[in-house]
Order: C-alpha cells, then structure tokens, then sequence
C-alpha cells in the first residue's frame, strides 16, 4: 500500500443521513496474514443512493470487486459494516444473508453465465422459479420491453449475440425487482456496440423503473452513463464526481498510478 494519505472517505458519504440503497462504513479487508497480507479495502465509508446509476473506477488492483462483493454481502469484511438499504449485512447468519441476497440484490458479471439449454425467458425467470416466487407479470413484461428482446424470448444464448445475452443477463437481475443491482464490468467482454446497447439498457431501468444500479468499469465512456463516479485507489475512495463525462472521466483516471503503465 503505497497510498499512506489520511481516508477523505468520511467526506463522501454519511451512512444513515440519506437514502442509500446499499452503504459501507469504515469497511477494512484484508486478504492473507503476515507479509502475504493485503489490505484490499483500506477504511470506505460509502453510501449508494438509491434510484440512481453508480459507477466505480479505479486501477486494477484498487478494491473495486473487494467493494461490491463486500457490499452484496458474498464476501465477509475484516472490520467495519455494510448495510442493504436499512438491512446490517455485517454478522448475519449465512442463511439469513443467503435470503437477503436472494431476495434483495441483483448481480452481473463479465461473463454472462446464462444456462445454454434455456430460452432467455426461462433464464430470465430461473432465478425466481428457484426462490420459489412468481414474477410479476407487469413488471416482467416492462423489463423485456426495456431490454428490448422481446422477438429473442425464445431464442436459446448461442442464438444471441453477446450485447443480446449480456441484455438477457441483466433482465434476469432486474426481474426480481431488487433494492440494488450489483454489476462487475458488466461491457467487458463486448463490442462497443453491444457494450453500448447494456448501457443503455441500465441507464433506462435507473431512469423508467428507479431502479439502483452500482457498475465496475474501466470504461470512460461506459461510466459516462453513470449519474456519479467513485473512485478508488490503494482500497480508498479518494475521489467522487458528479455528472460525468468521458472526457472529464479519463483526465481524472490519468491522476492515477496505473499497474502496467510506466514504471510500477
Ligand atoms: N481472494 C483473494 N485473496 C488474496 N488477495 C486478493 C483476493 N481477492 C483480491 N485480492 C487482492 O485485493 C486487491 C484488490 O482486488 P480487487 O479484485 O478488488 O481489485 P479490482 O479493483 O477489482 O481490480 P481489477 O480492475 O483488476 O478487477 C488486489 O491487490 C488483489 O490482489
Ligand atoms: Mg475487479
């Protein structure tokens, strides 16, 4: 850890003075022990306001995934606490957490990890059957009219194209109606047009359904579609900006030591 700063996180977020959707505070994790050890997040206080489209950059290696797999509640943190809305993730039994998940977070991942035996509706509806939970019809319905599939419902994932399937995959997180949406370089492994058909798509279920979306990219112009960036650096939240642009997005990122770019 090379950033030895005092935190500015306490400047960017006041967990329980506003609506958050999801919220850290003072969260610390470390991996290993001894000299293996690392502190992948080195003291964040954030809080994700709800309704609206969070975007987190930083280099490789800052804390990013740490961040969200934190906050969703798939790993545990070393110290600190997160919450799911009013919901202390922190110390809850794995069952309960499990549930919580279930019922509460959606997740997209890089690689779309749809079942290739399935229509995309039936992938998109998995998830519920397996809760045990009907969706509802409007809102399924709305969801596949905002993703735009609606002539590939029966369409199996090889007979989609990756912004297609990348699209399945995110219906299939919105259709549960959760509090929060979770997603990882969600248009890393697509085409800038494909990439941009997912972003859009996001940025339409924020602004038509009010639904809470946190997104992982490396990706300026992706995080342009975004209403705020968070950025990370060393396990930190060392800065935040509002409104951002492509353009305003990459001449903060170049602010950043980056692995791989110059001398390490
Ligand atoms: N399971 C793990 N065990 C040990 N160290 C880990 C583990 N997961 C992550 N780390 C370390 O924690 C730090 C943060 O990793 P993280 O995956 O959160 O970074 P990131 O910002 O998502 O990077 P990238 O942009 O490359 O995906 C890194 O130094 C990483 O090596
Ligand atoms: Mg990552």
């Amino acid at each position: 850890m090379t950033n030895t700063a005092p935190s500015t996180t306490d400047a960017h977020a006041a967990p329980g003075a506003g609506d958050f959707a999801a919220s850290a505070h003072r969260v610390v994790k470390a991996y290993g022990r001894g000299d293996a050890e690392v502190i992948a997040l080195d003291g964040v206080t954030v809080g994700i306001p709800r309704g609206r489209f969070t975007a987190i950059m930083g280099p490789s290696g800052s804390g990013k995934s740490t961040l969200m797999h934190c906050m969703a509640g798939l790993d545990s943190v070393t110290s600190g606490e997160v919450s799911i809305g009013d919901t202390v993730l922190t110390g809850m039994k794995d069952k309960h957490l499990t549930r919580l998940r279930r019922d509460k977070i959606g997740f997209v991942f890089q690689a779309f990890n749809l079942v290739p035996t399935l229509t995309a509706l039936e992938n998109i509806t998995l998830p519920m059957g397996i809760a045990g939970r009907k969706p509802d019809a409007e809102w399924l319905d709305r969801v596949i009219d905002t993703v735009g599939l609606r002539p590939r419902l029966k369409h199996r994932p090889a007979e989609l194209s990756g912004g297609q399937q990348q699209r399945v995959a995110c219906a299939r997180a919105l259709a549960s109606r959760p509090e929060i949406i979770f997603a990882d370089e969600p248009t890393g492994n697509l085409d800038s047009r494909s990439g941009a058909e997912v972003l859009e798509f996001l940025r339409a279920s924020v602004r038509e359904m009010g639904q809470t979306i946190v997104m992982v990219t490396h990706d300026p112009s992706a995080a342009a579609y975004s209403d705020q960036v968070l950025f990370l650096s060393d396990g930190q939240i060392v800065d935040t900006m509002a409104q951002p642009t492509a353009e305003r997005v990459l001449e903060r990122m170049k602010g950043f030591d980056q692995p791989g770019v110059g001398a390490r």
